[in-house]
């Protein structure tokens, strides 16, 4: 949830820390902080709000100099965005400074134990006592205390430490929260996702699990949970820093929006060989199983709800789709014949991770789709398939839920072949019609124009309704969430065939109702539903394919997407709801890349 970034070398650490935050600001904006060691004492500065905040301050202070500190953005969990809950936080004797991204589950007991001693406590924060304790188990050795004190919380945490006493040395350690270290020569990082380093080195390390980073401005130093030390190895990134800034485009959203037909390529060419779908990383044996289970959150399960409508389609094999954050608590009823396939953006979804513990500890094989590359997930899971939608900024995700989509597709054609529930005519045409989603998705995005005049059309719609079958009611979930958290408007996303039992009551005139009408089997059906709104005074705007003339007698305003394969129409019809989310935001005058209370990356239960 929150971002952490630190940096020791040669030069000031100020404006670098300042320039981490503002890359990793996705990830939390409540608050921010930095505080750099100097000579023998550790400075600090905070501001409520966002990053822009905190630089204003850095500006102000000329004498906020030091050449290794520490940074973060917060999303607040424990406590108000306040300057006094903002991290980092400093050690009742002055010593230590911590940033921290996660929750440590046991904080109120250490607290208590803490202020037996004596130790005044700032904040309301659960981050505090970590560095109290630090600084409480602190005789001489920073490392031997800082593994003395992690080996205290439960939770998950990354964090980074530095002390008064040890100029040029930051301790940095993780358990269940993504923490990079970047190596630079004469000078190194750490951040917990590799945007905030990717301008300075693309030289990274993963940290794992359990694992102690020292880290100073000649090298850096790796111990494992018992203080041995270990080696680990670099990585290179391959993308540069255009894919974390916004090429001229005014928001990410937009910019990831329009990515689209390059991410779906990235994802789906190298899997195609000689119109076969090749999954390497995959030595499954799909006739091992008996049931598939699909869960993520958010935006992730909406595309494992079209996952499961494709894979039940093409492999017969019965699939259910369920959030994360329910799934985990359900004691669900799976073995080994079960296969779990987890959907994640970021890899780092606390709910998503937890879920996925509980499914493998009942024998099931877990299948990962993510992003974010050596992330939680990628690592914990049996398999991996990585959707290669590259760095994925803006709160609310578009690239990431079209390229899930089409990995859930090719899996299901892919699972299809293996288990022989496909005819070859019928997997030859839809690997043809998978081939050719980055072009339709550009036809979409063509689009562009026409969404923004809808948006100026319908922007002061308090309270709006997708409907949609099928497949369309998939891309009606995800098509509603998109609006209303970008635009703060009360949507709802409703199967057209429930809405006469109970939400028509809802219709009243004027209301917008967005119809998805490319599902062609159900379009006469749909067609009814529309029909019973339009009755009801409502306006409808309808998404539909190219072609379809009769829907223009039916809906005020139609928006046409290209053709496609029924099971693959998610792909293309979320486009036009993604741009009309992004411009009835935009012209609501609200903050699209940083909605109100979110964060990129779920961490926190
Ligand atoms: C909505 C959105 C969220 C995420 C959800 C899961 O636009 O982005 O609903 O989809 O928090 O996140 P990941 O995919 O990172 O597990």
């Amino acid at each position: 949830m929150c971002g952490i970034t630190g940096y020791t070398g040669f030069n000031q650490a100020g404006p670098i820390l300042l320039e981490g935050l503002k890359r990793l600001e996705y990830r939390g904006y409540d608050s921010a902080g930095i505080a750099v060691q100097d000579e023998s004492e550790i400075k600090m500065l905070k501001a409520t709000g966002k990053v822009s905040h905190l630089v204003e301050k850095f500006e102000a202070t000329p004498d906020f100099t030091g050449v290794c500190g520490i940074g973060h953005t917060r999303w607040a969990t424990h406590g108000i965005p306040s300057d006094t809950n903002a991290h980092p936080h400093l050690s009742a004797d002055g010593k230590f400074a911590v940033v921290h991204n996660g929750i440590i589950e046991n904080f109120a007991e250490i607290r208590a134990e803490l202020q037996k001693y004596g130790i005044e406590f700032k904040s309301e924060t659960d981050t505090e006592v970590i560095v109290q304790l630090l600084a409480y188990n602190y005789k001489g050795n920073f490392k031997m205390a800082l593994m003395k004190t992690i080996a205290r919380l439960e939770g998950s945490y990354a964090i980074g430490v530095i002390s008064a006493d040890h100029p040029g040395t930051i301790l940095a350690a993780r358990l269940s929260s993504p923490l990079i270290i970047g190596i630079g020569i004469g000078e190194n990082y750490f951040a917990s996702d590799i945007t905030a380093l990717v301008s300075n080195t693309k030289n990274v390390i993963d940290m794992d699990d359990g694992e102690v980073a020292e880290i100073t401005p000649e090298e850096v130093k790796f111990y494992d949970h018992a203080g041995r030390e270990i080696n680990k190895e670099i990585r290179h990134i391959t993308w540069d820093i255009a894919s974390a800034e916004k090429s001229g485009y005014e928001h990410f959203m937009l910019k990831e929006i329009m990515e689209q037909p390059q991410a779906l390529k990235a994802t789906i060419e190298p899997r195609v060989k000689d119109e076969s779908i090749v999954l390497d990383e995959l030595n499954l044996d799909m006739k091992k199983f008996n049931r598939i289970h699909i869960t993520a959150c958010g935006s992730a399960y909406h595309a494992g709800c079209v996952g499961r409508g494709i894979i039940e389609s093409l492999c017969r094999i019965p699939v259910e789709a369920e959030v994360a954050s329910e799934l985990r608590y359900r004691d669900p009823i799976m073995d080994e014949k079960t296969l779990v396939i987890v959907i994640s953006q970021s890899g780092e979804t606390a709910d998503t991770i937890a879920a996925m513990k509980e499914c493998r500890s009942k024998g099931a094989t877990i299948l990962a789709i993510v992003n974010v590359v050596g992330s939680s997930i990628a690592k914990l899971a049996d398999y991996c398939l990585y959707t290669w939608a590259g760095p994925e900024i803006a709160v609310a995700t578009t690239k990431g839920y079209t390229t899930q989509v089409v990995l859930l597709a090719m899996f299901a054609v892919w699972a299809a072949g293996e288990m022989k529930t496909i005819s070859q005519g019928a997997y030859i045409s839809m690997v043809k019609d998978i081939m050719r989603l980055p072009e339709r998705a550009q036809r979409a995005l063509d689009l562009n124009s026409r969404v923004k005049t809808m948006a100026e059309k319908y922007f002061d719609n308090s309270s709006l309704f997708f409907i949609g079958r099928n497949m369309d009611y998939a891309v009606a979930l995800e098509g509603s969430l998109k609006l209303k958290e970008i635009s703060y408007l009360h949507s709802e996303a409703y199967a057209a065939g429930e809405l006469k039992h109970g939400t028509i009551a809802l219709i009243e005139p004027g209301r917008l109702v967005v119809a998805l009408c490319c599902y062609e089997k159900l379009l006469d059906k749909t067609i009814s539903n529309i029909q019973q709104v339009k009755a009801r005074g409502a306006r409808v705007l309808a998404v539909a394919h190219e072609g379809n003339r009769a829907i223009f007698t039916e809906a005020d305003d139609v928006l046409s997407v290209p053709v496609t394969d029924p099971l693959l129409v998610p792909v293309i019809e979320i486009i036009p709801l993604q741009l009309f989310a992004y411009y009835v935001a935009k012209k609501n005058g609200c903050d699209i890349d940083k909605p109100k209370n979110l964060a990129k990356s779920v961490t926190v239960e």
